[in-house]
């Protein structure tokens, strides 16, 4: 059974995050590829609710400009003074009225939190028609939570502070996550009711539930099976903790997809990076932004790939890569740069010590060795000598050079842009290149060699390299004697 769209989820995130030791708001911190906020938004996403409201208090305008690029349908409500997550509701109710029909409130600092558990909470609140649904769970640690009172018959009665429980309280390990969904119009009355009579001097939205219970209104659980998920985080060690858990969680999902994770624990991934069946991740690779892998492709290891695709059967060891289209079949590095705006085409190289920009490389097509190919265009077939470069910036502006079909580029070229070399030249080794090749020429662009007999005896007498030079003229008069 699908739930209804909530009428709004509310999400809080105006606390000031004092143990993250940040000049950025604590949730803006990001984990695989996503700010924590941007976590609990997604998740919250999944419900499809009517409205997505954000509670924004400390270092506001961060938080306003990062949901403003990253999630533009969250409405951000300004609360001025952090006066307890009991008063960042009111605060929200005040400034948008009256919200009809089921409203889920979460904290902004649980990024682990699936989609999928918030749904339930849902499910359970209306199925069940409560006045409020608390999501719990039971960890083996509960300092510093909300505990969960209950009664004979096993009902929720109560939230219980950390700060305000007594011994037998802080015994009690299923706490209050810190999620919850409410029926909107039974929120906001009991709301006006809540006080600042406890440990915190705040406005406590956990005191809702025993106010509706008081009421007569039916107070319900939904008990999250893992605990893991509901996790917060308030420092760095718990971001760390709650990355490498989410990390672990990405790649298990790639895993039962089919995809080969060689060794998980030295392998990062974002959220929004794709892989194909068949794919295989080596050890000590890291995959960013909108990265994809087709069918087949092998990286690793020791790869790092920002928003690049790699295309099905492609091979990248060694390598960093960013903005990079990688075609199939291609092979890169190892030790490859390929920075934006690079594409490969099927069974392209860029091989070892290759920096690659702006370059598009065509079918079949080779830069095996030593090379820096910056604002270029190479045709199919081609390979371009090692020790090459794409000389393209005349210190005031880029030039872009362009290589036909075919073209065999000597070793230790300087292509001088803006160049190009016709389909089937050739071009001769340590050429510098500044006019244009026409199809099918030879180009030579180098000084003729010289060679001044006797030199070294003549210049530098009684050293080694003398020496040699005597014995191996002796040795070719002595065999040029006996060969007579
Ligand atoms: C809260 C719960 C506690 C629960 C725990 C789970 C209350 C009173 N307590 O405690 O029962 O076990 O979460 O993590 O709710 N915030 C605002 N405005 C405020 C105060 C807080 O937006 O005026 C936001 C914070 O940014 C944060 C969230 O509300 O995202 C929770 O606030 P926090 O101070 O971290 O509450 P906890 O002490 O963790
Ligand atoms: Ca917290």
């Amino acid at each position: 059974m699908s739930a209804r769209r909530p009428a709004a989820v509310i999400v809080l995130a105006a606390g000031e995050g004092t143990r993250m030791k940040s000049r950025k708001s604590k949730v803006l911190h990001e984990l695989c590829g996503r700010s924590m906020v941007g976590h609990v938004l997604a998740a919250a996403r999944e419900l499809r609710p009517e409205r997505l409201i954000v509670v924004v208090g400390h270092r506001r305008e961060q938080v306003i400009e990062h949901l403003a690029e990253h999630a533009p349908q969250a409405e951000p409500v300004v609360q001025e003074r952090q006066g307890g997550t009991g008063h960042a509701v009111r605060t929200v109710l005040e400034r948008v009225g009256t919200l009809t029909g089921t409203v889920v409130v979460t904290n902004g600092d649980h990024p682990l939190l699936r989609g999928e558990t918030l749904a339930e909470l849902v499910r359970t609140h209306e199925r069940e028609g409560n006045a409020t649904t608390v999501l719990t769970t039971e960890v083996p640690d509960p300092t510093g939570y909300g505990r969960i009172l209950r009664g004979p018959d096993g009902a929720v009665t109560a939230i219980v502070e950390h700060k305000d429980a007594d011994e037998a309280q802080r015994a009690v390990r299923e706490i209050n996550v810190g999620m919850y969904a409410f029926d909107g119009a039974l929120l906001e009355a009991a709301l006006k009711q809540v006080t600042t009579d406890n440990a915190g001097g705040e406005e406590y939205l956990t005191d809702v539930p025993a106010i509706l219970r008081a009421q007569g209104h039916r107070v319900g659980a939904f008990t999250a099976p893992d605990w893991v998920e509901t996790q917060g985080v308030n420092d760095r060690v718990q971001l760390a903790q709650a990355r490498r858990l989410l990390n672990a969680r990405l790649l298990e999902g790639h895993m039962r997809a089919g995809v080969t994770v060689v060794d998980p624990a030295s392998t990062w991934v974002d959220v929004d990076v794709t892989a194909e069946p068949d794919v295989v991740i080596h050890p000590n690779t890291q995959l960013h932004g909108r990265t994809s892998l087709q069918e087949g492709a092998e990286v690793g290891p020791n790869v790092t790939l920002t928003d690049t695709s790699v295309g099905a059967g492609a091979v990248v060891t060694n390598a960093v890569a960013e903005g990079a289209e990688i075609g199939p079949e291609a092979t890169v590095g190892p030790y490859a740069y390929l920075r934006p705006g690079t594409r490969l085409a099927r069974k392209a190289k860029a091989g070892t010590y290759v920096e690659m920009k702006n370059a598009v490389v065509g079918e079949g097509s080779k830069v095996p060795h030593l090379t820096y190919v910056g604002d270029a265009d190479i045709g199919e077939g081609s390979n371009i000598g090692a020790s090459s470069v794409f000389v393209n910036y005349d210190g005031v502006a880029k030039h872009r050079s362009v290589v036909g079909d075919h073209v065999k580029i000597g070793s230790d070229n300087m292509l001088v842009a803006p160049v190009t070399i016709g389909d089937g030249a050739y071009t001769a080794a340590g050429s510098v290149i500044v006019n244009d090749v026409p199809p099918g020429a030879m180009a030579v662009a180098r000084g003729r060699q010289r060679n001044i007999e006797g030199w070294v005896e003549r210049k530098r007498p009684g050293t080694p390299a003398a020496q040699a030079a005597r014995r191996a003229t002796a040795q070719a008069e002595e065999e040029a004697v006996s060969g007579e």
